[in-house]
């Protein structure tokens, strides 16, 4: 693994110009992207990217890791809802091209469908995540199988804990969830993880230097051969 450790403003500018270089170099790519506070600044700094030419993608498609069961995409907590707000409004891609999973899947079978959609667009080049204060990548829990493709999944108590904030009441947190799974994310050809503040540090910490375990989801990128970790001086406090 990689790691890029600086500011939160810094570390998001770098992993924009990962953007910059991978769409100049194939204007068609394929992102892998991702929801949360954690991306937040990356996806403005590409809005500010793209309105001043430095970056297009016009004919980019993307693959978002993640729904909840049960929200479409008028609401305000869904995916797509965050996707369309904080950034596909903001840049040059076509609507048609972004690709969030729906929350109405039936079961796995038709949820696995996603991961067909992905292979036929040539598979992800470049994979954006953040990370679960439980290892959590996209939203496979810990003891999610490495072979995982595109799943439901019941979220931990303490995912609907943690995203509760941005929901009225933790009844309001669906309690199920449609992810990417970890064979998924893995097939990506290059993956990115930011992690910022000091209550990532201890889950960065086992990311990075415990064993690659599903008890971590996050660790199993270990195995990956280009993942790189984009993170502030908080979040990289405990490492050694
Ligand atoms: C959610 C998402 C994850 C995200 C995590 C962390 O559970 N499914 O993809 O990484 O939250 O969120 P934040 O970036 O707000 O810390």
């Amino acid at each position: 693994m990689k790691l890029i450790i600086g500011s939160k403003e810094d570390v998001s500018a770098q992993a924009a110009q990962r953007y910059v270089e991978l769409l100049g170099k194939k204007p068609d790519a394929v992102l892998g992207l991702a929801t949360g506070s954690t991306p937040l600044a990356l996806y403005a700094e590409l809005a500010r990217l793209c309105a001043e030419g430095k970056v297009s993608f016009a004919r980019a498609k993307s693959y978002n890791l993640d729904e909840y069961i049960g929200l479409d995409g008028s609401h305000d907590q869904s995916y797509r809802y965050f996707m369309d707000h904080n950034l596909f409004q903001h840049i040059d891609i076509k609507p048609e091209n972004t690709h969030v999973p729906s929350g109405f899947v039936k079961d796995d079978e038709e949820a696995a469908r996603y991961d067909a959609e992905i292979d036929a667009a040539g598979g992800i080049d470049l994979q954006l995540l953040g990370i679960g204060n439980n290892g959590h990548i996209g939203f496979n829990e810990p003891l999610t199988p490495f072979t995982s493709v595109t799943h439901i999944v019941k979220l931990t108590d303490s995912t609907r804990e943690a995203n509760k904030r941005f929901f009225s009441s933790l009844d309001e947190v669906p309690t199920h969830a449609v992810t990417m799974g970890i064979h998924t994310v893995m097939k990506a050809r290059s993956i990115m993880l930011l992690a910022f503040g000091e209550g990532k540090a201890e889950i960065i910490k086992k990311t990075v230097q415990g064993r690659p375990d599903t008890a971590v989801p996050a660790s199993l990128l270990q195995l990956h051969e280009d993942v790189t970790l984009y993170l502030d001086e908080a979040a990289a406090s405990k490492l050694s």
